[in-house]
């Protein structure tokens, strides 16, 4: 019955077997910090109902403690103990999307702490569609409250490695899994005020809902939502690779030869120029689905880093399906946004 286990710079490497997850839910309930697999990123967990747990992952991660967490559950039913008040969109929602990629905002419940919600009096709950991660609640028998496993302002880990290289030394162990599915977060979706809004667009699609709720759903921060702010979150430059990037949004031919100028303007300076692979604009092929270019995002934001790029230039991407995601996503990273 032994573990196969690996100590690094005190953080212990769990493979997924029973016996690790057993170990890692016992570290979650004596109030530790456990990364684990999801189907977006890696989220670091601790115990949703202990203040000093939660406490501990503001710490690891260098969070502002104004930006409120992801409470996860292993069932639909536990939805009724973190939060109150359901509006019956809730449930419909969970029936629909769960185990997936929706969080949902709602009144919190006395149960979740109130540092998970940094003060505030809603929380947002997702269900993950990964076996790891639901074993480990389950085993656990408590919500799991989980931001994106990087550290602060760092892009999210899609892979263990990514979480090792942030994390290592900062948190009690990491499960180790396979590289994440969609490799963006889950869609935040505010279901607290008088009409559900977009606060965060994740690794379920706008048109999704909109499907499922019969009616048009609005991301907080577009035009028609001015007044709405979005999540806490998104004020702070997130997402981000450490080389400055440049967004070129605009016409998508016009896109690319601008690119190609940029890229030789700055090379010519000496400077290394790394290119993102985000063109899903025009013509969509098989590579370019925003399915696939969710998936590399971060992971290629981070390779960038790694190659010790001077500069990242990347190109718009379309706004349907996961595109909307990696738009804002891009945005956010973005440290000038040039329209051509
Ligand atoms: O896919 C995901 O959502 C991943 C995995 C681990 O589940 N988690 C994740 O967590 O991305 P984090 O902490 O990196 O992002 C949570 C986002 C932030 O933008 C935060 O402001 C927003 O959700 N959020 C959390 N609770 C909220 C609340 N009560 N009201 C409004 N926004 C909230
Ligand atoms: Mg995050």
């Amino acid at each position: 019955m032994s573990i196969r286990t690996k100590k690094v710079k005190g953080t212990l490497l769990l493979d997924g077997s029973p016996q690790s997850i057993e170990k890692a839910a016992a570290i979650l309930r004596k109030g530790g910090l456990v990364a684990f697999p999801t189907e977006t990123v890696y989220g670091l967990g601790a115990i949703a109902t202990s203040q000093e747990a939660v406490n501990k992952i503001f710490i690891a991660k260098g969070r502002p403690v104004d930006n409120p967490l992801i409470v996860h559950i292993s069932s639909i039913k536990h939805l009724y103990e973190v939060a109150a008040d359901l509006p019956p969109e809730a449930p419909y929602l969970a029936r629909c999307f769960w185990p997936g990629p929706l969080s949902l905002v709602l009144r919190r419940a006395e149960v979740v702490v109130p540092e998970v919600s940094a003060g505030l009096m809603t929380v947002a709950v997702r269900m993950p569609d990964h076996p790891l991660a639901q074993q480990l609640i389950r085993a656990v028998g408590a919500p799991i409250a989980a931001p994106s496993a990087n550290l602060a302002g760092r892009p999210s880990p899609t892979t263990y490695r990514h979480v090792i290289a942030d994390l290592c030394g900062r948190i009690d162990a990491v499960i180790i899994g396979q590289d994440c599915r969609i490799g963006i977060e889950s869609t935040v979706l505010d279901l607290s005020g008088e009409q559900p809004v977009i606060l965060r667009p994740g690794g379920l699609s706008r048109e999704d809902l909109e499907t499922a709720l019969n009616c048009s759903v609005h991301v907080a921060g577009s035009k028609f939502m001015a007044d709405k702010p979005s999540s806490p979150g998104m004020k702070y430059r997130h997402y981000s690779p450490r080389a400055p990037l440049i967004l070129v949004t605009g016409f998508p031919r016009r896109q690319q030869l601008f690119i190609k100028i940029l890229s030789l303007f700055y090379g010519k300076q000496g400077l290394q120029v790394g290119i993102l692979n985000t063109t899903s604009g025009g013509k969509q092929s098989k590579n370019t689905a925003p399915e696939r270019l969710a998936a590399a995002l971060y992971r290629s934001m981070r390779t960038l880093d790694a190659r010790g790029v001077d500069l990242i230039l990347a190109a718009d991407t379309i706004s349907s399906g996961l595109g909307l995601a990696v738009r804002n996503r891009l945005r956010k990273a973005a440290t000038r946004v040039l329209r051509v």
